[in-house]
């Protein structure tokens, strides 16, 4: 039997099937109508087997991989688009990076706003290849002293692996600050960029990035199952897979020309239509206004939810740089149940929980309770986050029996 049985107010009932969507750090929905045509397209008319036999269509879905990579290229000011290797996702990406990088008895230092898909694969590799990993601590909203960062750099060291934005708290670390810390000492930075790629601006070159792992399907606007790997070209990683390129098959061993060497099997000519569109859609927009927008839509949210009587904001202060994404807490409310009774009674769709960064609830000090995230994105209107503080603000109120 439910304890306490949720009845929603007046005056803010959705038809059905609506939804408003401020679920965007987990995946962008919707996509610009671009990206599906060109997805559809791919699907119609160009989806050969890109790489291999040059009939026509083969050419064609080939192109289409050439054109990602040359947008991608501009989008993060990568010098040789073949310095991008395509992976189904962020995840793939890192893991590509950290056990391609890491060897026996290295060490890597990492901060406490990673995501579990850099925590898990450290924690495989200490386990399996005794890895060293430190972890600098961050303060109650996710930032990271870059001294302590330098402090921590020994011998041995040869990688720093950054968040560029935490998925929970939206605080941005200063990764041009870390890059000056890592050339310096010979270091390499990997950078997480799951919730930073087509939401801040990001410059490899000028940010002493050697290796960025990306998303397709958040803020790139692309569709699931994209995603990405820069490498620069000085970088030789070991291959996470091993198989056909459709390029020296008479070889058995891996081929070292880029991006063969890292792209292991067929890829994925649709989505990476789709992950172009969404592309050219970020730099007609320009990455700048788009962060304008998100960050003054995730300001009103926080306004709006820091007159609620019980809500806990997490991460950096009102009119602080951050992301569009704004996590909370209610005194009174456990943040899943809070989130199902927003998505059941209101058709508002957030996450709540842990997001797969215990560490960072543990900066915020959530990490007994998990919370509420709302993101936003490219789509999202001041009507939707004025239903969401009005939600926040009845089903709170509700809970005070
Ligand atoms: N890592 C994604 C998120 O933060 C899925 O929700």
């Amino acid at each position: 039997m439910p304890l306490f049985v949720y009845e929603k107010g007046e005056g803010m009932s959705l038809q059905h099937n609506e939804i408003i969507y401020l679920d965007h750090a987990a995946t962008s929905w919707p996509k610009p109508p671009e990206v599906i045509d060109a997805v559809v397209k791919a699907m119609q008319d160009d989806a050969a087997n890109p790489g291999r036999g040059s009939h026509r269509m083969a050419v064609r879905a080939s192109r289409i991989l050439f054109d990602a990579r040359k947008k991608l290229s501009k989008l993060f000011h990568i010098k040789n688009p073949n310095d991008i290797a395509f992976t189904s996702n962020t995840t793939m990406a890192l893991n590509m990076a950290i056990k391609g990088w890491l060897k026996q008895g290295d060490h890597v230092i990492a901060t406490s706003v990673e995501h579990n898909s850099v925590r898990r694969p450290l924690y495989e590799l200490e386990r399996s290849r005794g890895v060293q990993v430190t972890y600098i601590e961050g303060d109650e909203v996710g930032l990271i002293d870059v001294k302590e960062i330098e402090a921590a750099i020994q011998s041995n060291t040869v990688l720093i692996v950054v968040n560029h934005s935490s998925n929970l708290l939206g605080t941005i670390l200063p990764v041009s600050d870390i890059g000056e810390v890592a050339k310096k000492h010979g270091v390499k930075l990997l950078v997480d960029a799951a919730q930073s790629a087509g939401v801040l601006p990001i410059d490899v070159e000028a940010m002493g990035i050697h290796m960025l792992a990306f998303p397709g399907h958040k803020g790139l606007l692309g569709p699931q199952g994209t995603g990405g790997l820069y490498i620069a070209s000085e970088l030789e990683l070991e291959p996470l897979l091993h198989g056909g390129t459709g390029s020296q098959s008479e070889a058995l061993q891996q081929p070292l020309v880029r991006p063969d060497r890292y792209e292991a099997g067929t890829q994925n000519t649709p989505g990476l239509a789709g992950l172009q569109a969404g592309v050219q859609y970020i730099l007609n927009e320009t990455v700048e206004k788009i962060h304008t927008n998100e960050w003054a839509l995730a300001q009103r949210l926080m306004e709006g939810l820091k007159s609620v009587n019980g809500i806990r904001l997490l991460g950096p202060e009102l009119n602080q740089p951050r992301t569009g994404i704004a996590s909370f807490t209610a005194s009174n409310i456990d943040p899943s149940e809070m989130a199902f009774i927003l998505d059941q009674y209101y058709g508002i769709a957030v996450r709540s929980g842990y997001h797969c960064t215990p560490l960072a609830h543990h900066c915020a000090g959530t990490e007994g309770t998990g919370a509420v995230r709302a993101s936003v994105g490219v789509y999202t209107t001041e009507d939707d986050i004025s239903a969401l503080i009005a939600a926040v603000s009845e089903i709170v109120e509700q809970y005070d029996v």
